[in-house]
């Protein structure tokens, strides 16, 4: 179906700068929905990119492999992955390929399944250590004191990483995120705590390979796969890749799941108390009504048509999560949070995005080749820490009658969409 036809000066055109404005990092959902209504496949020219922000268009992107690759580099080509990500070489910057196929197979099963359960004991205990530092204050900052707090802290201890070094990996964490930003000087300290954060591990991996061990680095330096292994530098760069794409994307749900559950929908924390299984919803609807990541990045290899548009081959494509998971044509009051929603897969989430009760997932994790490797881990820790939370301080309330609410953070500083502080009081 051709898209409406948007005429220049009237309300439903769209200027590319609109993205860039601080409207848009505060609440990006008016410019989504004139996306869906009138440019579901919206080409800006300012950019040089497409938007695509329908839900079963994003859906169909995510599907086709063919058609859309995440790397714009050929892996056999001259460029040099990881020589310019903070990150050093990961399984991001390989796109659709062999390699791709390669690295994911060798880690994805350590994240879920058993292998998942036996780090349960651990997240647990976690949390409450995390919860006894602050939880004789009459009031805390839950983002610093907690949720940036425990998904770093599971990391470390999965990875089995000395305890006394906790709190120097928190900090590299921190650089590292910064670093994904676009500021040079974010960048450089980024790229420094990554140095420092690979000279530590550099002794760790020689030590582990070759030894049985349960801790998860012991895992990644020996799991194979048809003979074939990380090689040290892989390792590496899976490890900071690890602190950010599972701590600061949990850290940031947690923050959300809270924010929701003390500002958007109080009036649902009760049966949430009464039934901590519901965290399990508060999570799924959370992911959909405004997800941590709001956008993915692909390049098209071929020539697309879709919608009476055409996106020429090797161009910018922005897959918009956070759009899709508004659309009306899916969900019903999509605007509206709601833990008890009949019309989203409350379940956990699979890489097809198909789903027995033939009810639709929500997008925030991505679906198909590079679907989130971390989606059931994610759901367990922001599901055991809210759990533990809510059970050691009964039932908070925010401390500010009025919040900014969640944002993206400044395009200098990296990061995922979440309030920037969240005050909460016994
Ligand atoms: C709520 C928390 C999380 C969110 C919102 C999230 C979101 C995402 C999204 C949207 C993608 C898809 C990328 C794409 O299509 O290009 C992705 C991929 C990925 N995620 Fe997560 N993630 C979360 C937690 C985690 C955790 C806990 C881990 C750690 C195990 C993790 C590891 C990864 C990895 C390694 C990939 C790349 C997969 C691939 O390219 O094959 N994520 N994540």
């Amino acid at each position: 179906m051709a898209e409406a036809a948007a005429k220049p000066g009237l309300p439903n055109e769209i200027d590319p700068r609109e993205f860039d404005g601080p409207n848009f990092q505060k609440n990006p959902f008016d410019l989504y929905k004139r996306l869906r209504d009138h440019h579901p496949i919206f080409h800006d020219r300012f950019h040089n990119r497409w938007a695509v922000s329908r839900y079963w268009d994003v859906d169909a992107c995510f599907q086709d492999n063919q058609s859309f690759d995440r790397a714009m580099y050929k892996p056999d080509g001259p460029y040099k992955f990881g020589t310019n990500h903070v990150f050093g070489p990961n399984i991001l910057e390989y796109g659709n390929s062999d390699e791709h196929r390669r690295l994911r197979n060798i880690v994805a099963g350590q994240f879920v399944g058993q292998k998942l359960d036996d780090f349960i004991p651990m997240i647990h205990q976690i949390s409450d250590e995390v919860i006894d530092r602050f939880k004789d204050k009459k009031s805390f900052e839950l983002i610093r004191e907690f949720s940036s707090q425990v998904p770093i802290r599971v990391i470390s201890n999965m990875l089995g990483l000395p305890r006394k070094d906790e709190d120097m990996f928190v900090e590299w964490y921190q650089a590292l995120i910064a670093g994904l930003g676009f500021g040079g000087e974010h960048l450089m300290r980024g790229i420094r705590a990554r140095n420092q954060m690979w000279e530590y591990l550099d002794p760790l991996i020689a030590e582990r390979t070759g030894k049985d061990g349960e801790d998860l680095l012991s895992r990644i330096c020996n799991a194979e796969l048809a003979g074939s292994r990380m090689t040290p530098e892989e390792i590496k760069g899976f490890v900071a890749l690890l602190l950010a794409a599972g701590g600061d994307t949990t850290d940031k749900a947690i923050a959300n799941m809270w924010y929701h559950m003390t500002y958007t929908r109080p009036d649902q924390l009760d049966a949430v108390a009464k039934d901590p299984d519901l965290w399990q919803n508060v999570f799924t609807e959370m992911m959909r009504y405004d997800a941590v990541v709001h956008m993915q990045f692909r390049y098209t290899t071929r020539e697309v048509e879709m919608h009476g548009r055409v996106i020429p081959e090797r161009a910018g494509v922005i897959l918009y999560l956070g759009a899709g998971n508004r659309d009306e044509r899916v969900f019903k009051n999509p605007d509206t949070f709601d833990v008890f929603r009949e019309d989203l897969h409350m379940g956990r989430e699979n890489r097809s995005g198909r789903y027995k009760d033939s009810k639709p997932g929500h997008l925030g994790f991505g679906i198909g080749q590079h679907f989130c490797m971390g989606y059931a881990m994610a759901r367990q820790e922001s599901q055991i820490a809210c759990t533990h939370l809510l059970e050691a301080l009964g039932r908070p309330q925010p401390r500010d009658a009025v919040h900014p609410g969640i944002t993206s953070p400044s395009i200098d500083s990296g990061g995922f969409r979440a309030p920037q502080e969240l005050w909460l009081t016994r």
